[in-house]
C-alpha cells in the first residue's frame, strides 16, 4: 500500500482575518509546526505582518510573531488558501448604523471562498469563529454555495466561537477556557475537535452543539459578564451613599459564593472595548427583532452609560466653574496592557469634557498615537505622568495600568487643585490629600 500518512501537525490552516483573533491564533500554532497562510484583505495589515511588525500592540504577541514567521504565509490573495484541510474566518462583525450587526465582512470572504478557493478539489472544513447572531452560519453556508455554483457538495460549515481577551491574547489562545463547537455535519465537526485534540495536549471541555446555539453561547457569554460589571457598578453607586462601605469588600464577600463566581466584580468607570457593547447591543438588535423585549440586557447598557455621565457630573459638581480648567487623563485604553480605544470610557469622557471646553491632557502608555487620530489637536498629550498631572485642575484615573498604581501624594504635589477621581480605586488604601473621590467609596463626602 502506497499510503502518504500527513501528520495533523504539517495539515495547511488557512485563517481569513489578521485581528487579535486571528493574528493570536495563527502564531500559536505556527509555533506548534502548523502551516497557517493567512489573508487579510488589509495590504498594509500584511505588510506589516510580513515585517515581522505586529499591526496592533498585544502583550507577547512581537516576540510570538518573529518566532513563527517562517510558518506564517501572509497574503491578500484568497488563492493561496487552496490547499488548506481547515479554514478559519475570523473576520470582525462591527455594529452597523441600525445597530444590528453588520456581516458584510463575512458575507464577502464567504463569497470569496466560493469563488476563489473551492473550485480546486479540496474539500476544506470552512470554520466560523467571527461573533455572529443565530442563523447566519447558515446564511454563510449558502452563500458560499451560491457563488461557488455547486450546491451541497465538497465542504463543510462548523461553528467554533471564540472566547480570548485582549490583552491576554496569546494565553487565552494557548490555553481556552472551552471549545464550542457547533454544526451538523458530524464528520466535519469530528475533524475540528481532532484538530483541536492535536493542537492542545491539555484537556480542555469541548461542548458540542448545533449552529444556532454555539452562535448564541457567544453572545450569553459576553452579556453576562456585561450583566456582572454593571451589577458590581450598581452596587458600587449604592455604596457611595453609605459612610464607609467598602465595594470590594461586597465583591470579595459575594464572589466566595461559587453561584456568583469572583471574577469580573471590579467595579469601575463602565466597560468598553470592541466586543461587550458591540455583542451586547447585537444581542438587543437580535431579540428586539424577533419580538422579545430584552429588558435586563437594556438595562445592563443603561447602567454601563451611566458610570461616564457620573464622572463627568463629578467633575462639574467638584470644580468652581469650568471655564478652561485643566482635566489631567491617565489611561485612555479600554483596559490596561491594550493600546485600543475602541469604546473606551476614557474616549466617551474625553469628548464630554471639551464640549465643555475644558483643557485635557491626557497620558497612557500604549494608547496615544490610537488617540491622537480622534482628537487631534483638541487636546494635549505627554508621556510623562508628572506633566501631565502638573498645574492640574482635577485629575482622573481611567486605566488600571500598573505604572498608574505607583503614584502617590507627591506626584499629585504640583496640582493646581487637588481633586482626584479613581475610577479603578487604585490609591483606596493610601492617604491621599486633597479631594479624593474613588468609585464605589464614600471617602469624598466624609
Ligand atoms: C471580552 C470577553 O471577556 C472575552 O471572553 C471575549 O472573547 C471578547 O470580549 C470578545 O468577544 O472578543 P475583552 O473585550 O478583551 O474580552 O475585554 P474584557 O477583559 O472582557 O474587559 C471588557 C471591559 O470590561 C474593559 O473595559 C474592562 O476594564 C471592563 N471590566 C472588566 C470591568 O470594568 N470590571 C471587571 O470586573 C472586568
Amino acid at each position: 500500500m502506497n499510503h502518504i500518512i500527513i501528520k495533523m501537525s504539517k495539515m495547511k490552516i488557512g485563517i481569513i482575518g489578521a485581528g487579535f483573533v486571528g493574528l493570536s491564533f495563527a502564531v500559536v500554532l505556527a509555533q506548534k509546526d502548523f502551516h497557517v497562510i493567512l489573508i487579510d484583505k488589509d495590504v498594509r495589515k500584511i505588510k506589516k505582518i510580513k515585517e515581522n511588525e505586529p499591526p496592533f500592540f498585544e502583550p507577547k504577541l512581537s516576540s510570538y510573531l518573529s518566532k513563527s514567521l517562517k510558518m506564517i504565509e501572509s497574503s491578500s490573495n484568497f488563492e493561496l488558501l487552496k490547499k488548506c484541510d481547515i479554514i478559519f474566518i475570523t473576520v470582525g462583525t462591527p455594529i452597523g448604523k441600525n445597530g444590528m450587526i453588520d456581516l458584510n465582512n463575512v458575507i464577502q470572504v464567504g463569497k470569496e471562498i466560493g469563488k476563489k478557493v473551492l473550485q480546486s478539489n479540496s474539500k476544506p472544513v470552512i470554520v466560523l469563529k467571527s461573533t455572529v447572531i443565530p442563523g447566519t452560519s447558515q446564511k454563510i453556508l449558502k452563500v458560499i454555495e451560491n457563488s461557488w455554483n455547486k450546491v451541497g457538495k465538497g465542504f463543510s460549515l462548523v461553528t467554533n466561537l471564540e472566547f480570548l481577551r485582549e490583552g491576554k491574547a496569546i494565553e487565552d489562545t494557548k490555553n481556552p477556557h472551552i471549545l464550542v463547537i457547533g454544526g451538523k455535519d458530524g464528520i466535519a465537526n469530528k475533524k475540528v475537535v481532532n484538530f483541536y485534540q492535536n493542537v492542545y495536549k491539555q484537556k480542555i471541555p469541548i461542548f458540542l452543539t448545533n449552529h444556532e446555539t454555539a452562535e448564541l453561547i457567544k453572545y450569553a457569554n459576553n452579556s453576562f459578564l456585561a450583566t456582572k460589571i454593571s451589577f458590581i457598578n450598581q452596587m458600587a453607586n449604592i455604596c457611595e451613599n453609605i459612610p464607609s462601605a467598602s465595594v470590594d469588600d461586597i465583591a470579595k464577600a459575594i464572589g466566595i459564593d461559587p453561584r456568583i463566581g469572583k471574577r469580573f466584580l471590579n467595579a469601575g468607570p463602565g466597560y468598553g472595548g470592541s466586543c461587550l457593547p458591540k455583542d451586547l447591543q447585537a444581542l438587543i438588535s437580535y431579540s428586539e427583532k424577533l419580538g422579545e423585549l430584552p429588558s435586563l440586557l437594556k438595562a445592563v447598557q443603561k447602567t454601563n452609560d451611566y458610570q461616564v455621565s457620573k464622572i463627568f457630573n463629578l467633575v462639574k459638581k467638584n470644580l468652581n466653574g469650568l471655564n478652561k480648567k485643566k482635566i489631567s487623563i491617565l489611561g485612555l485604553s479600554f483596559k490596561e496592557n491594550s493600546d485600543d480605544i475602541r469604546e473606551s470610557v476614557s474616549i466617551k469622557l474625553i469628548k464630554k469634557l471639551i464640549h465643555e471646553k475644558l483643557n485635557v491632557m491626557v497620558h497612557d502608555p500604549m494608547a496615544i498615537q490610537n488617540t491622537m487620530k480622534i482628537f487631534g489637536d483638541k487636546i494635549l498629550y505627554s508621556n510623562v505622568i508628572d506633566e501631565v498631572i502638573s498645574n492640574s485642575d482635577c485629575l482622573i484615573i481611567m486605566t488600571p495600568w500598573n505604572e498608574y498604581k505607583k503614584l502617590n501624594s507627591t506626584n499629585f504635589q504640583k496640582m493646581k487643585n487637588k481633586l482626584i477621581i479613581d475610577t479603578r480605586r487604585l490609591f483606596k488604601n493610601r492617604k491621599i490629600e486633597g479631594k479624593y473621590f474613588a468609585v464605589g467609596m464614600n471617602l469624598m463626602k466624609e
